[in-house]
């Protein structure tokens, strides 16, 4: 068994296997409806128990129908509804999740909470986010943009404009590594990326790029992703942040800096940080990008069960 937890743990040739699986995969269902189950149904019986600390609508979802689709169920959980929050033990709980579940899920407020699961645990256990990353979504969205682009990402210049230290481009960050692609973050002068994360990347050779222009950071860009200005676990002062992120708005101006069939990306949910006109543009891809999380968790899962064909 294998967890899927930071993408700075798991083997490049691993990551690429998830993505190929992925696209063989939903390539098979092109006629099959949202719950038929794959032909090979690899997963038949697991169960796969979901908890979530936090707010979640498409990887509530998207998990939801990647183990449905594999051929097996799923279990949803809030922590308020658990003897956890009230004083069970955590190791106490990962041996009774362990015990009726074949899988879990967590979104979770805390990363050293996901430490503490896998020490106890004896099922895989999956980052469904965490303050410090978010790395079924960043898969995914490398999934997305090879799909659209039809080009391995290696060959492609991504741009981030917003948080420069946020789950998502924290694994972002980790992910252009791993998958060797040139990567634009543009931020504002008083913000910076996770220093030993940064650190490592330039000690790895990344093609890792930081500018305070958000224009510059796009001009030759495929790909431009953004995300929330404020993330669900920023403990900070919400309407500064917002005031000091206003000139990193993706506005029309911004994408006109990018390659002409550049395309928009964005996790969701969104904010302040992207105008209706790029978000709802024939440039923003985002509702095939949240669907996508389907077909990528699929093969993380496989990966996790050691069945990736
Ligand atoms: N992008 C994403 O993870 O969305 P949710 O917070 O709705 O799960
Ligand atoms: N950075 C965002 C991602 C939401 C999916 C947050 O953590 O709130």
């Amino acid at each position: 068994m294998k967890n899927f937890i930071n993408l700075i743990d798991i083997p490049a040739e691993s990551l690429r296997k998830i993505i190929l699986d992925a696209r063989k995969r939903k390539k098979k269902r092109k006629n099959l409806s949202s719950l038929d189950i794959d032909k090979d149904n690899p997963l038949r019986g697991k169960l796969l128990i979901q908890m979530f600390e936090k707010s979640s609508t498409r990887t509530r979802l998207s998990f939801y129908l990647s183990i449905r689709q594999l051929g097996g169920g799923v279990l949803n959980l809030r922590k308020d509804e658990l003897h956890l929050a009230k004083g069970e033990s955590l190791p106490d709980t990962a041996k009774i999740l362990s015990t009726y579940g074949n899988a879990f899920m967590l979104r979770t407020d805390s990363d050293k909470k996901l430490d503490e699961f896998k020490k106890y645990m004896t099922i895989p256990i999956i980052n469904g986010l965490s303050p410090s990353s978010h790395p079924a979504q960043v898969l995914s969205d490398i999934f997305t943009i090879e799909e659209i682009k039809k080009k391995p990402i290696s060959k492609l210049q991504i741009c981030w404009i917003g948080d420069p230290s946020n789950n998502v481009i924290n694994s972002l960050i980790v992910a252009s590594l791993k998958f060797s692609f040139k990567l634009n973050i543009a931020f504002p002068k008083k913000y910076y990326p996770k220093k030993n994360l940064y650190k490592w990347a330039i000690n790895k050779k990344g093609k890792v790029n930081l500018l305070n222009n958000p224009k510059d950071a796009a001009r030759n860009s495929d790909v431009i992703f953004t995300d929330k200005v404020i993330s669900m676990n920023d403990k900070i002062d919400k309407s500064k942040k917002l005031k000091d992120f206003k000139k990193f708005q993706i506005n029309k101006r911004i994408m006109a800096c990018a390659k002409k069939d550049a395309i928009f990306l964005h996790c969701l949910p969104r904010g302040p940080e992207v105008t209706d006109e790029v978000f709802l543009g024939k440039q923003s891809k985002v509702w095939q990008q949240a669907l996508n999380r389907v077909h990528v968790q699929k093969s993380i899962l496989l990966y996790c069960f050691e069945k990736l064909r």
